[in-house]
């Protein structure tokens, strides 16, 4: 174990759910760890490979220990954590603070330490932990309090992904439970309507995730293009629509903007080479990863406030990420005022633009930026404070 903290910036990989859902094996998680060092996404940051629900058995064995299904995993989970270690990468599993699994699988309730002793064991570097089952008289903080305890002594470095979306204000005291990362919404949908909600939901709850600890907006459906394969699981026909690339595109600024963890949920294997552009973008992903991980602030347009507004963060060195962003069906001016951003016409400074999608330097501005955005678009810039006068 390292003594060092875990998740300086927010944990960067791949999830099962969005895409597999139940149907999950041993040659599909081989193939997306070759797949993420082929596709150059683990050299833009890209870490962990995790498997979602569904991967063990019904029953735990006599021991009462967790059995991986023997026939999506006739090896075990061991030696695919190694396949996934022996590239570079690091793993991740599921388990759930209730009886059982959201999918009904067995859950780690009154199970925490011989658990977490479990996938130290198997060489597991990432835990996510759901909130199904959970005993309706057993406090949910009490719950990830102890499984937090759990992971920081089975002799691993194990990231803890809370899962509990955002229920019983988890904001308020997950940081506390050791957790470094934690869902903050319901489960995200492969179309434009649900990502407008998690992020609205989550507009001015920027102060409560940070370095260690982060608000976690759900796994990316950036690629997915409709092809879930979880309709069952999620039951619901029509859930599963797809966006189109401007959104993926505009989720992806979004995700990375507010900071939350960025988790691939599409098929790598067979991602269009658009998705895979939208999620190598080197410089949205450095300003996810900016070491200083401050959470982003709001400026709203006046005329649409909920769908038309800014995001601007400070960043470690002096630059400021400037997210402009319209969420809503028809094209949109937006103007940001500097004097909104702290930067006054009298201190003689502008702000020079450079934009992350098309690489343009696009000048330096004085008092404000206008733009025009077409509807669901989005521009991310990096701007430096620059002397005009
Ligand atoms: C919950 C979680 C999802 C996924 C499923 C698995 O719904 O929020 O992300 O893990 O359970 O059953």
């Amino acid at each position: 174990m390292s003594n060092l903290p875990l998740a300086k910036t927010p944990p960067m990989g791949w999830n099962s759910w969005n895409t597999f859902g139940w149907n999950i094996n041993e040659e599909l998680i081989r193939g997306i760890a070759d797949k993420f060092v082929e596709l150059g996404l683990k050299d833009a940051g890209y870490e962990y490979v995790v498997i979602d629900d569904c991967w063990s058995e019904k029953e735990r064995d006599e021991n009462g220990r967790l059995v991986p299904d023997r026939n999506k995993f006739p090896n075990g989970i061991k030696p695919v954590a190694d396949y996934v270690h022996s590239k570079g990468l690091k793993f991740g599993i599921y388990s759930c603070a209730g009886t059982h699994t959201c999918a009904g699988y067995p859950g780690s309730f009154e199970h925490e330490f011989v658990d977490a002793q479990t996938f130290a064991e198997w060489g597991v570097d990432y835990l996510k932990y759901d909130y199904c089952y959970r005993p309706i008289h057993a406090p949910g903080e009490n719950l990830y309090k102890r499984m937090g305890m759990a992971l920081r002594n089975c002799g691993r470095d194990i990231v803890f992904s809370a899962c509990n979306w955002g229920n019983d204000d988890v904001w308020r005291w997950i940081r506390e439970s050791g957790a470094q990362l934690y869902r903050s919404t319901g489960d995200i949908q492969d179309n434009w309507q649900s990502i407008k909600n998690i992020v609205v939901s989550q507009i001015d709850r920027e102060c409560y995730g940070g370095t260690y600890c982060w608000n976690d907006m759900d796994m990316l459906t950036v690629g997915m293009h409709g092809k879930g394969d979880n309709t069952e699981v999620l039951g619901g026909e029509g859930k599963l629509a797809g966006c189109s690339d401007i959104q993926y595109k505009t989720h992806f600024a979004l995700w990375a903007m507010m900071n939350s963890p960025l988790m691939i949920g599409c098929d790598i294997r067979k991602a269009s080479s658009e998705a895979l552009k939208i999620l190598s973008n080197k410089e949205i992903i450095e300003i996810n990863q900016d070491i200083e991980g401050r959470g982003p602030y709001c400026i709203k347009q006046w005329n649409n406030p909920d769908h038309v507004f800014s995001l601007i963060k400070p960043l470690s060195g002096g630059d400021y990420a400037i997210g402009m962003f319209n969420l809503s069906d028809s094209a949109s001016e937006m103007s940001l005022q500097f004097f909104d951003i702290g930067l006054p016409t009298a201190s003689g400074y502008g702000l020079s633009f450079h934009e992350c999608h098309s690489g343009e330097d696009e000048g330096v501005f004085t008092e404000r930026r206008a733009v025009r955005l077409e509807p669901h678009d989005c521009y991310v810039y990096r701007c430096k404070l620059v002397k005009v006068k």
